[in-house]
């Protein structure tokens, strides 16, 4: 396609665009960057220009996440996200990390309903993102997915667990809330983990669990990279929801956010200093964005 031809009129994305050159982001370099002790940096994006960008950001990792429902869809919750309406973000996504030569790894997350009732119906589902072009799937919960998360496993597909706060369970949870206070949750959540690397696991997001306790968790996961929201400064990498990180919202922000907009020239900019602020250590501040 000559250059004329792959100009659109909305958008700059250009065809084929080289990128700073890095390696592609692969499974056993995510493994090798947990055991060197380097950050990983994730962020959700749903379109294909914050994609792309995100790529050029030097962003390791985008999340195809459910929370569209909230940011792109304006519901109250994920639960009534649908695999189609997953499958078709998720192709945005790759669409435009391929237009700028990508290099990011891309996990898609499967939505609620989707898994649930059989092995056979996940694997349907996995397959379909995988599919539209995700490299790795997204389940929530421990206890019944774990066997779940091993047939997937077996079969191919890289899983991406979730534990914690896991927002398509908000009603059975009573709110958005921080989990694994009491110590019975604690033992839970730290069995769950080991269990869930156990059973093939090659990434854990740990969403609003205690700071000390998702540090231990890191520690006991060597093959399973952990990534954070609102867990703490110890786990080996960091996520946070594409529009929170930008300042994009109307009220209030959970306290585990912080807008990378502010002293930022340009969106690329505001995802390269998250980048930064993740592999250096310094986002999140325990002080400040942690329990
Ligand atoms: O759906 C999502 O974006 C997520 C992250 C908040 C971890 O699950």
């Amino acid at each position: 396609m000559t250059e004329a031809a792959a100009r659109t009129p909305y958008g700059t994305l250009p065809a084929a665009a080289p990128l700073p050159p890095r390696k592609p982001v692969s499974l056993p370099r995510l493994l090798e960057m947990r055991q060197r002790g380097e950050k990983i940096a994730m962020l959700t994006a749903y379109d294909a220009t914050f994609a792309a960008v995100a790529d050029h950001a030097g962003v390791d990792c985008l999340l195809v996440g459910d929370s569209l429902g909230m940011v792109c869809q304006g519901r109250p919750s994920t639960v009534g996200v649908t695999l189609e309406e997953m499958c078709y973000h998720t192709e945005c996504v790759v669409r435009g990390v391929r237009r700028v030569q990508g290099t990011v790894w891309i996990i898609g997350d499967l939505p609620f309903g989707s898994y649930q009732t059989s092995r056979e119906e996940a694997m349907r589902s996995a397959a379909a993102l995988m599919q539209a072009g995700a490299h790795m799937v997204k389940l929530e919960g421990g206890g019944w997915t774990i066997e779940t998360v091993r047939f997937l496993v077996e079969r191919g597909i890289p899983v991406c667990a979730h534990l914690g706060l896991t927002p398509q369970t908000v009603h059975a949870l009573g709110g958005y809330r921080v989990q694994g206070r009491s110590s019975e949750q604690a033992e839970q959540l730290r069995r769950d983990a080991l269990a869930l690397q156990d059973a093939g696991a090659t990434m854990l997001v740990l969403e609003m669990v205690p700071a000390a306790l998702a540090a231990d968790i890191t520690q006991q996961l060597p093959r399973c990279p952990t990534i954070g929201i609102g867990s703490g400064n110890g786990t080996a990498g960091q996520v946070l929801v594409m529009h929170d990180m930008l300042g994009i919202h109307l009220g209030k922000t959970p306290k585990f956010v912080h807008n990378f907009m502010e002293g930022a020239s340009s969106v690329r900019d505001a995802m390269a200093a998250y980048v930064t602020a993740v592999k250096n250590g310094t986002f999140p501040d325990n002080a400040l964005h942690a329990w």
